[in-house]
């Protein structure tokens, strides 16, 4: 039988834990605060604990902190109803177990009090999370509520613990750097340099002698002697942003950096000893630029020890609400007024946008709206044309001089699909099912799917259900007709 210790000083939450965890496989003791939770725990031992983090009293992280000074193994779920990524970086940066919102999802919570407790039986002696001092920077700045966020808070915050190389992956204006500093800025090194480099941003021949600097003379134009970035950032942390952009020699060098903490000056043949931590990133896969032999394999695996990535808006749609605020609230700060509102309608455009340029292009477009906007509220039409679904091109309405020397625009206009990026991820994903199931025809399986869930949407109403699809009335029929879907879906 496993014995959980829950803390919280809400009456009903310990009522709906006693009914959730009803089982005879598990023992259920509670706490009302996190004094009384410490004190029971060496004559309960308990296999796992719960605890609450707003509570009266001790807080959930200083009690989280307290367990772990006591018993390092015993694992801990923190819940919050404040789905902060402070708080999620400093539940897993003092080691917790996991940490779930509230209000719960119960399927969610029993296997994650599974998963803790079969940890707790198979890894007695896993690693722990040195406690570090608190950072008074509070203010990371990065939102996000969706699963996959809340995946890379949690890695933040084990990342922040540990001195190891980090990989941060993800399109353009997914916050990468965002992360990167993060992750230093929790890390032991905080009060050590930070230093970024764009190694896409710098000359190829410049590149080796901005990172490790140069002996006087190593090259034409070398006057002086120079010190590298890695040599002033002594003891501190080193991003490399756009690894993936970097000659074959320094990519050496940086390989033995990671090896053996040790480089030489451009030119010179004194090694020298740093300690540095690198945190590297790319928006450009680097498995492939291996597979072409353009990025040693060996220097690949070196960086790739932990790795974050960080998915596209387009897949964390739920998060797109929660960033329109924080731009709005910031934006506001930032011009001392009040925050913008904005319209269901507008929010909703922004919610369906495929975002090419990720978060950086929805900060640009909260900015300008914010600047356009003339009232207290946004409204769709201070959204740019592309993201309310229209094209780039404007449809004539300045006068009728749009025909240019470029003939065949007029017979075929532009893309009108406000989601070309989504609709390839999605095209990405399909083949990936195909590959799996070769009786599988793409095409005609997803037509299928597409007319059968439209009939679904409009209760069979072939009108509107052609209307959405953007096919004519009578080629939706031939199509019913062809699928033989009459069968599935109940047609009016
Ligand atoms: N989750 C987030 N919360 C708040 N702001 C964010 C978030 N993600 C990104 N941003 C903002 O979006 C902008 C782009 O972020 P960042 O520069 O970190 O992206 P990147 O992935 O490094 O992009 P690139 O590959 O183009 O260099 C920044 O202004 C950053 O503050
Ligand atoms: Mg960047």
């Amino acid at each position: 039988m496993a014995k959980l210790l829950l803390i919280d000083d809400e009456a009903d939450v310990l009522y709906s834990f006693r009914r959730i965890f009803d089982s005879p496989e598990i023992e259920l003791s509670t706490a009302g605060s996190g004094e009384d939770g410490l004190k029971l725990i060496p004559r309960l031992k308990p296999d796992l604990v719960i605890s609450d983090i707003r509570m009266s009293g001790l807080t959930g992280l200083e009690t989280l902190r307290r367990i772990r000074e006591m018993d390092p193994k015993l694992p801990v779920i923190l819940m919050t109803a404040y789905g902060t990524t402070q708080t999620a970086i400093e539940a897993m940066k003092l080691g917790a177990f996991d940490y779930i919102l509230k209000p719960f999802d119960v399927p969610k919570l029993r296997q994650l009090v599974a998963n803790a407790l079969k940890a707790a039986r198979d890894m007695k002696q896993v690693v722990t999370y040195q406690p570090l001092l608190e950072s008074e920077d509070y203010d990371l700045g990065i939102v996000g509520r969706s699963d996959p966020m809340q995946q890379v808070f949690k890695l933040i915050g084990q990342l922040a613990a540990s001195d190891a190389t980090a990989l941060i992956t993800g399109e353009s204006g997914t916050g990468k750097e965002l992360v990167a500093r993060a992750i230093y800025s929790h890390s032991r090194r905080s009060e050590q340099p930070f230093l970024a480099i764009n190694c896409a941003a710098i000359p190829e021949q410049l590149l080796e002698s901005e990172l490790f600097g140069h002996e006087r003379g190593a090259f034409t134009g070398a006057a002086l002697q120079r010190i590298g970035k890695f040599e002033q950032c002594s003891g501190g942390t080193v991003f490399l942003d756009e690894i993936g952009d970097m000659t074959p020699a320094t990519q050496t060098k940086i390989l033995r950096v990671l090896q053996s903490g040790t480089f030489e000056r451009v030119g010179g043949n004194q090694p020298i000893k740093v300690d540095v931590r690198i945190i590297a990133a790319t928006n450009k896969p680097l498995e492939q630029a291996v597979a072409a032999r353009q990025f040693r394999e060996d220097l690949f695996y070196r960086l790739n020890v932990v790795r974050v990535h960080l998915p596209p808006l387009r897949e964390r749609r739920e998060d797109i609400r929660l960033l329109v605020n924080y731009f709005l609230r910031k934006f506001a700060r930032d011009t001392g007024g009040h925050p913008r509102s904005i319209t269901g309608d507008a929010l909703e455009w922004l919610e369906r946008y495929a975002w090419p340029g990720n978060v950086r292009e929805l900060e640009n477009v909260m900015q300008r709206a914010h600047v356009i906007s003339k009232g207290d509220a946004i409204l769709a039409a201070d959204l740019p044309p592309e993201v309310r679904g229209e094209t780039r091109g404007p449809a004539a309405p300045e006068g009728p001089s749009t025909a240019t020397s470029a003939g065949p625009a007029l017979s075929a206009p532009p893309a009108a699909d406000s989601g070309p990026a989504e609709i390839s991820t999605l095209s990405a994903r399909l083949f990936h099912i195909a590959r799996q199931d070769r009786t599988l025809k793409v095409i005609p399986a997803v037509e299928r799917s597409l007319i059968i869930e439209a009939l679904r949407e409009t209760r069979g109403n072939q009108v509107q259900a052609a209307k959405l699809l953007g096919i004519t009335r009578a080629t939706l029929r031939k199509r019913i007709e062809k699928f033989k879907i009459r069968q599935e879906v109940s047609v009016q």
